[in-house]
């Protein structure tokens, strides 16, 4: 009776619990991660270093009413004077890569002079990360922008495309002997949000559709050419197995309609979705960046060295947004939320890494985390989302590293200081450069030594 040996074996599986979730029935071994799992914790240069007065964002924090209770990044985390301490703690935490950025206002304060008391700061930095077993993992453009380039039209300019070429081209040069993974930028489509529709990152432009689009398809353009003089420029391979790795790190939502019976939502879903996340995964295979939303906008640009310019992608997975009809940004009611009030859905994590399969590119969570000022919620959030990552590796996502927002607690631009992100946490109150471990951060180490999630953490947190 082969047939009910066969429903009987189902029905024992199903109750097991044991057909799709793999966590149901914990296994006693735990759940490994592949050999080799780059784990990181992530940072931004004008975050966490403390004296980034040439860029715009220093200028733009001057301004009356822009940051949360009047912050401003300042000295920040001093992470420009202690990166040596800071280094400690992430090699204390059982990680073998740390991603930073390149601040360009201080390699190249004025067009075309470039300050070599600086250049030698970011190769001491390396050092100190590569003495500790520290893959550097490098963004060129985290956000800030020299202020001779903000003043001649930012990313609305062709001249900054050329710029950042150039800028890429020396970096590659001077760093690529210490650089493990480059990225050209970090998150075009949400500096191009806030920038020019949200109007509450500088150039502080509100509702201005055309601008958003052509900074994005500029941004692109300004990849594949950073890609092309980074390819050209590292010839020396500092441990990634091949001399120069370059891609792009992009920010990722999950946009779902209310509900999927409501053609509006599910419309408006999914034009965001296409505009916010798509047309830039898309356009690093195909050397095109186009969105065309009748009555909106529309940009239709391609460039030959935008084709096939990723070696990797690096994905920002924080949240879930919900289309409601033509807002397309609000929240289920009931849901978790961190302290900024975003929506904590881990099961969005295995979604995306599931959903890039299709790109055929090596993925890198490079930031992924939680402000939660109190420690209270945050290590569950991190075993539920290792636990969907390790998920989607098992379904065949090529998934080689995870990143944690952040190493400490920084400068959350317009937010100030108040999105505490940090495994350590800072008491500014005290001095910024205190350093206070929290239980998130005992959570992570134990996961990244051990290169597995035990039975005994998903009991404890992954529920
Ligand atoms: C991402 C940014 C990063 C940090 C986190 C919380 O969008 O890349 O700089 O602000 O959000």
């Amino acid at each position: 009776m082969p047939n009910r040996r066969l429903l009987s074996g189902l029905l024992l599986l199903a109750l097991a619990g044991c057909g799709s979730d793999p966590f149901a029935t914990l296994r006693p071994e735990g759940y490994p991660f592949p050999e080799g799992f780059v784990w990181g914790v992530a940072t931004a240069a004008h975050q966490v270093e403390g004296g980034n007065d040439k860029n715009d964002w220093w200028a733009w924090e001057q301004r009356p009413g822009t940051i949360k209770h009047g912050h401003k990044s300042g000295d920040a985390v001093a992470f420009a004077r202690v990166y040596a301490q800071d280094a400690d703690l992430a090699k204390g935490l059982g990680q073998n890569a740390f991603r930073m950025s390149i601040e360009w206002s201080r390699i190249e304060p004025e067009k075309g002079k470039y300050d070599a008391a600086q250049i030698r700061y970011y190769h001491d930095v390396f050092a100190a990360l590569r003495t500790r077993g520290l893959r550097p993992f490098v963004t060129l453009f985290h956000f800030t922008l020299p202020l001779w380039a903000a003043a001649q039209g930012g990313w609305e300019s062709q001249e900054t495309i050329r710029d950042f070429e150039r800028f890429a081209a020396f970096c590659a040069r001077e760093y690529g002997a210490d650089v493990d993974h480059w990225a050209t930028f970090n998150e075009p489509n949400v500096y191009a949000n806030f920038g020019y529709m949200a109007g509450t990152w500088p150039p502080g432009r509100k509702d201005d559709i055309p601008a958003f689009l052509r900074v994005m398809a500029n941004e692109m353009v300004a990849h594949g050419k950073a890609i092309k003089a980074l390819r050209a420029g590292d010839t020396v391979d500092a441990g990634s197995g091949t001399a120069c790795r370059a891609g792009l790190v992009t920010h990722v939502i999950v946009i779902d309609p209310v509900s999927a019976w409501n053609p509006v939502a599910a419309l408006a879903a999914s034009i965001e979705d296409q505009v916010f996340n798509m047309a830039i995964i898309e356009s690093l295979r195909t050397g095109r960046f186009a969105v065309n939303v009748p009555g909106l906008g529309q940009i239709d640009v391609s460039d030959p060295d935008l084709a096939g310019s990723a070696d990797y992608l690096g994905i920002n997975y924080y949240r879930r947004e919900i289309a409601e009809g033509i807002n397309v940004h609000a929240t289920l009611p009931g849901v978790p939320r961190n302290d900024l009030g975003w929506e904590i859905y881990p099961d969005g994590m295995y979604r995306w890494l599931d959903r890039l399969r299709q790109t055929n590119l090596p993925l890198y969570v490079t930031e992924n985390g939680a402000p939660d000022a109190k420690d209270a919620f945050r290590p569950r959030y991190i075993v539920q989302h290792l636990m969907r990552v390790w998920q989607a590796i098992a379904a065949g996502a090529p998934v080689k590293g995870y990143f944690y927002w952040a190493l400490t607690d920084n400068f959350e631009w317009a937010e100030g200081y108040e999105g505490r992100f940090g495994l350590y946490r800072v008491d500014f109150e005290r001095s910024n450069t205190s350093r206070i471990e929290t239980q998130s951060a005992r959570v992570y180490r134990q996961i990244a030594t051990a290169n597995r999630l035990s039975a005994d953490l998903i009991r404890e947190y992954g529920r």
